[in-house]
């Protein structure tokens, strides 16, 4: 809209609200008004009076710099990798990413789904490539097989290795030789495709070959004389389809590497933190590990302000503590439930304008939060009501028990008991919403206690399952 507003400034002398404006200026007002798609009102010919107010009503309300922030955008995102300057806190982390990145080291970071792994692995690739780093990352969960991921990360490692074609072709060769790489380039798309001989070998499963071209890596990123890393997000993903073999080969691999940093994240805590701090596991003491956590209250209060105020939204005490709250303080929770709350807050505030072409900036309060988790929460109906109905009697008690208890002390007869529910099969419902990845177990100064992945689920439950 502003940019939209300035060229029209530029072209038309303008009728703004507080200008005297003569006969000819409405004119000039209502070609603008046309070029705006909202000459609708009086004719400027029938009804001189009525057009020259609509013509100010029309100023007024879209192009009136204290008022209009249509163009603002919403300060707060979820769903997607944030970049470096849009993290609230996480600088240690960061700072860890970056150093196992441009060092040569070996980093775990461990953390629940949407608390925002992902977004600081994103963040330090940022940073190290700055540093002239080359650093390859993946997702495990986005390849099929192990294979297609080790076929990718050849190609890649080749192609960002050297400076042309050839030279690529040739590395794959020198640095790949033991799992035969047979590579095609597409000179159109300007990529590689890539199968590797090893892999059809009969009895041959996808691991070594992981960790045969990791091998690869090493020799091509010694040749390279620059930081190499590799970083692969979800990396449970890995261990789940290899087994304890894919553990052992890989960290036989990675041990051995002087020249490449690697950062393996993942999300399902319970087995991450067991595969790296249990002494008969492969992984264990490879490399630092770290758990991604909340990020701190008050920085994230902080963000919260400073996103409303930029709105122009006006926040009442104990606004921002609600979203956190009632977001149980999930990143990807608080940004979704803050961006619907702007929203609702700038929208109520143009649809004043609208009406009585003038407007109040709409407060943002603790209750108008609720109001909006619940309309988000019930947005979901269809698929928590899906999820729900799917969940067999005692999963659904465990549940109903989980959110009303704050997740601690489930088990106990007292508990079992006011749920209707025998101690073994609240038990078993519990373990099985775990295993749903509905349920995770949150351990935190030595008390475990249970946690919804998705705290709109319980804000679903408790405002549709009756009491
Ligand atoms: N440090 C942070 N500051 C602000 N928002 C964050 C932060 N970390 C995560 N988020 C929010 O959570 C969302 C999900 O983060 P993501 O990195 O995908 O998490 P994960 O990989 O752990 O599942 C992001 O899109 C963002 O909205
Ligand atoms: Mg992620």
């Amino acid at each position: 809209m502003s940019r939209h507003v300035s060229k029209i400034d530029a072209a038309i002398p303008v009728v703004r609200p507080k200008a005297e404006a003569g006969h000819e200026r409405w004119q000039e007002g209502w070609t603008h008004l046309a070029t705006c798609g909202a000459a609708r009102g009086p004719s400027p010919v029938a009804n001189p009076q009525g057009a020259l107010d609509y013509s100010k009503r029309h100023y007024t309300i879209w192009h009136n710099p204290r008022w209009h922030r249509g163009d603002l955008l919403n300060p707060f995102e979820f769903g997607r990798e944030l970049g470096p300057d849009e993290l609230v806190d996480r600088e240690t982390e960061l700072a860890a990413a970056v150093a196992a990145m441009t060092g040569a080291r070996k980093l775990f970071l461990i953390g629940p789904r949407r608390y925002g792994k992902t977004s600081i692995l994103r963040a330090a690739t940022d940073r190290a490539r700055a540093r002239k780093a080359v650093v390859l990352r993946y997702d495990a969960e986005a390849y099929p097989t192990l294979e297609q991921l080790a076929g990718r990360l050849l190609v890649d490692t080749a192609s960002a290795l050297t400076s042309t074609v050839e030279r690529a072709a040739k590395a794959m060769r020198d640095c790949f030789a033991s799992v035969r790489p047979e590579a095609t380039y597409n000179a159109r798309e300007s990529s590689w495709s890539v199968s590797l001989g090893a892999a059809s070998d009969a009895g041959q499963s996808s691991v070594p070959l992981l960790a045969d071209v990791l091998d690869g890596v090493e020799r091509a990123a010694k040749k390279a004389g620059r930081p190499v890393a590799v970083v692969i997000d979800e990396f449970q993903k890995v261990v789940e389809d290899g087994g304890v073999e894919a553990e052992g080969q890989i960290r036989a691999a990675v041990q051995r590497h002087r020249h490449v940093g690697y950062v393996f994240a993942g999300s399902k805590t319970r087995l991450l933190a067991e595969m790296t701090g249990n002494p008969n596991r492969p992984f264990y003491k490879l490399g630092e590990v770290r758990f991604v956590g909340a990020v701190p209250r008050p920085d994230f209060a902080a963000f919260l302000e400073r996103g409303f105020a930029a709105g122009d939204i006006p926040v009442a005490d104990g606004a921002t503590d609600a979203i956190l709250d009632a977001a149980e303080e999930v990143p990807y929770n608080v940004q979704l439930l803050a961006h619907a709350c702007w929203e609702s807050c700038r929208s109520k505030a143009t649809g004043q304008r609208a009406r009585r072409g003038k407007s109040e900036a709409v407060t943002l309060t603790p209750e108008l939060v609720l109001a909006t988790r619940n309309t988000v929460a019930l947005r979901n109906d269809p698929i928590y009501s899906q999820l729900w109905s799917s969940l067999p009697p005692s999963q659904q008690k465990g549940l109903i028990a989980l959110i009303r208890e704050g997740g601690v002390q489930l088990t106990s007869t007292d508990v079992a008991r006011r749920y209707k529910l025998p101690v073994p099969s609240m038990q078993k419902g519990l373990k099985a919403l775990e295993a749903k990845a509905i349920v995770r177990e949150e351990q935190s100064r030595g008390a475990t206690r249970l946690r919804l992945e998705d705290p709109l689920f319980s804000a679903w439950v408790e405002l549709v399952v009756p009491r």
